[in-house]
């Protein structure tokens, strides 16, 4: 071989072990990747390390029911839902609040803030729910 032709192979060997290297690093990456735990949606973990405080902030209930949840001109105090609400009762009822506007305790709420829906929040887990059901039965 001329000196040029020595050059050329070099390069190429030089190339395909990079190709080669590269691969493998990325499959090592799709094994990760595959594992249990990663593979849960992001958002679930983190609403599952949050506390329930902070889910009542981050999910906005404060927003409407006042930052310690008595109750504002918007929607109503959270403090007495243990009277009214059994634990599976008020999963259900954040999943579908619509479904529960015939009775006449809705009805008043309907009447007392008319321009204001409470959310559906049955895009969240249920056990998060559950988790903000059972602070929720539990507010002092
Ligand atoms: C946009 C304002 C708004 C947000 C945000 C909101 N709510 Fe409500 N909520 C209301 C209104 C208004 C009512 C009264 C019922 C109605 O009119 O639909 C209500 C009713 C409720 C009730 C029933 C109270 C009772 O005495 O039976 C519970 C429980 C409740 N909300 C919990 C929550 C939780 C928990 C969150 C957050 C995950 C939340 N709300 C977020 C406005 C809101």
């Amino acid at each position: 071989m001329t000196k040029p032709q020595i050059w050329i192979a070099a390069v190429l060997v030089l190339f395909f072990l990079l190709f080669f290297l590269e691969k493998n690093t990325n499959r090592s990456d799709e094994q990760v990747k595959g594992a249990p735990p990663s593979a849960m949606p992001q958002t679930d973990q983190t609403a599952q390390a949050k506390t329930p405080e902070q889910l009542i902030t981050s999910l906005g209930c404060t927003s409407c029911h006042g930052s310690d949840l008595s109750g504002t001109k918007m929607a109503p105090d959270l403090h007495n839902v243990k009277d009214n609400w059994s634990r599976d009762g008020l999963i259900n009822y954040l999943r579908n609040p619509n479904s529960y506007m015939s009775t006449k305790r809705f009805q008043d709420f309907k009447a007392k803030y008319p321009n204001v829906i409470m959310p559906s929040f049955n895009n969240i887990d249920v056990k998060v729910l559950g988790n903000i059901a059972d602070y929720l039965r539990n507010l002092k």
